[in-house]
């Protein structure tokens, strides 16, 4: 019998290993013939760690299994699919699956992450033998038809990126992937990392072949060292397939990947910032112009995507744009794999079609708040991303319906409040995160962020409250038009989304005196 059972680092942190040493030792003592193939996470977090049993190609589950489950699990011929407590039936069809429009994530939790039989099997390399085949202005067409847009958060249009470094001119260009998934709530790129680390590395090698980048450069933050070891075994196993090398695919064409290890600073996921640590330097903002894609590393012109933009090129080259952009609305063409955290019943990755509402993911798929009690808010897009309110629950994921409305889908991590969440506190905390976090190169974010959390603390304290929350809209306001980057730009955001929904929180008292 065949078992499937994570080796993501989310199934890790909650005991997989254990799981499948007690499941071999009982195996043994009973002696049943099993063989266990560890694969990434389907991404339903609240099971895991997942277990699956295999019983004539279709696979059951049980989760969340610990190892104290396993004796009983046998004694109720799970080999077999027997029933038991923690079964959940036969996977694929669980709603939370069943649901999705899974393209970027089609395999992740499928297969054993290094098996390249396994990728192949299941529609790997057909982009990458697609585009081998196609000229470079052919291959960014495609991808610029497909409608895909960049998925770390600010949606540019990745085919025109393309565009831009395949016809400037260079002895060497660079395709930089961005895996420093810093935003509280997500882990997307990880997932991915660790569950079809191939699907990455086939994206990265066919932005090689249509901008002529002959190197690529992966910058994986230094808290996912289980993504590191991964990709790392991947890449190697891709060069000595001939994915990656001097001839890529058949292509003619050379491409190798290489890793870089962040350091820990939230502001490296700023392109610009990353580029200098990649140099070896500080993570400090450039100054834009030049544009990465004209001067990125080392000065030569240079893609830098997301892990989900690169992850999604292969499935756009292997089914074309057409297919790719007949999911989502109006300009968010294709699919999000959307990340629900937080106080939330079901936590995990839902890939969905644009267009699908907030109250869908939060209350559909996440099943309301872990606690029961009412909900509050939810934070959308990361640190510098709004809190929306129950009013706009019914809002469909995109782009330009969320900018319309103050807020933004950003990487796509939500993370849900219930109603004892201080509004007030969150909009301090913005500006707690701005002032650790800020590489310091301007004024607005490096001082404003602290005058923030100084003006929300007297807020709090019930301070000169109507005076302060007019100094704290003035320094939004000086943040939002002054900032060299996103970091100083959008720490207004979540402030002056908990101001504006949130008024009641805080109109503070004065605090009593000491
Ligand atoms: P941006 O709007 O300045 O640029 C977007 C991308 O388009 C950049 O790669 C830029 O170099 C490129 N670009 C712009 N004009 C171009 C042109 N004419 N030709 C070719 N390329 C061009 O946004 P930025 O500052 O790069 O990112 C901000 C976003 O990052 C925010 O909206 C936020 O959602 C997101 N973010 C994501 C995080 C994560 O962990 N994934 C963390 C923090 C923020
Ligand atoms: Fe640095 Fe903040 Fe200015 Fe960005 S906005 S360049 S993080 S000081």
């Amino acid at each position: 019998t065949t078992l499937y059972i994570p080796c993501d680092y989310a199934a890790l942190s909650l005991g997989a290993d254990d799981v499948v040493a007690a499941i071999r030792a009982e195996a043994d003592k009973r002696g049943a013939d099993i063989k266990i193939i560890r694969n990434g996470t389907r991404g339903m977090l609240w099971l895991e760690p997942l277990v699956e049993v295999d019983v004539d190609g279709v696979r059951h589950g049980y989760g969340p299994v610990s190892a104290s489950d396993v004796a009983g699990l046998f004694d109720a011929d799970f080999l077999t699919a027997g029933s038991h407590a923690l079964s959940i039936g036969v996977t694929e069809e669980h709603d939370w699956l069943v649901n999705q429009e899974r393209l970027t994530f089609a395999r992740v939790g499928v297969i054993d992450p290094l098996d390249l039989k396994a990728y192949d099997k299941l529609g790997g390399w057909d982009g990458l033998y697609r585009a081998a085949k196609m000229s470079p202005a052919e291959i960014v067409s495609e991808v610029t038809e497909s409608g895909l847009r960049g998925r770390g958060g600010a949606g540019f249009p990745a085919g025109i990126k393309w565009k831009t470094v395949s016809e400037l001119p260079g002895d060497q260009k660079y395709i930089c992937c961005n895996a420093d998934e810093g935003d509280s709530g997500t882990f997307a790129d990880r997932m991915l990392m660790e569950g079809d680390p191939f699907c990455l590395l086939e994206g990265m090698a066919i932005a090689g072949l249509a901008t002529g980048a002959t190197e690529g450069y992966i910058y994986i933050r230094s808290e996912y060292p289980h993504s590191i070891e991964t990709v790392g075994k991947a890449i190697a196993a891709m060069e000595e397939a001939g994915f990656l090398g001097d001839n890529v695919a058949g292509s003619g064409k050379a491409f190798r990947i290489f890793i870089r290890r962040g350091a820990g600073a939230y502001i490296c996921g700023e392109e610009s910032s990353m580029l200098e640590s990649m140099e070896g330097k500080r993570g400090t903002v450039r100054s834009k112009p030049p544009i990465p894609a004209v001067k990125g590393l080392f000065g030569k012109p240079t893609v830098v995507n997301n892990v989900l933009s690169l992850a999604t090129v292969p499935v756009i080259l292997a089914k074309g744009a057409e297919f790719y952009k007949s999911f989502g609305m109006g300009r968010s063409h294709g699919t999000l794999p959307f990340q629900i955290a937080g106080n939330v019943k079901r936590g995990g990755l839902v890939e969905k079609a644009f267009g699908v509402s907030i109250r869908d993911l939060i209350e559909g798929f996440g099943g309301g708040t872990a606690t029961g009690r009412p909900f509050k808010a939810a934070q959308i897009g990361g640190p510098l991303g709004a809190y929306v309110n129950e009013g706009q629950l019914d809002l469909p994921m995109d782009y330009e319906t969320l900018a319309a409305d103050g807020a933004m889908v950003g990487h796509g991590g939500i993370v849900v409040f219930d109603d004892t969440a201080d509004m007030a506190g969150m909009a301090r905390f913005a500006f707690e995160f701005c002032a650790i976090e800020s590489c310091g190169k301007c004024t607005p974010c490096r001082i404003g962020a602290v005058r923030g959390k100084e003006a929300v603390d007297k807020i709090m304290n019930g301070v000169d409250v109507a005076a302060n929350i007019a100094l704290v809209e003035d320094l939004c306001e000086v943040m939002t038009d002054g900032s060299l980057c996103a970091m100083g730009g959008l720490t207004p955001m979540p402030v002056r989304s908990a101001l504006r929904h949130f008024p009641e929180d805080f109109d503070r008292a004065p605090a009593a005196a000491a």
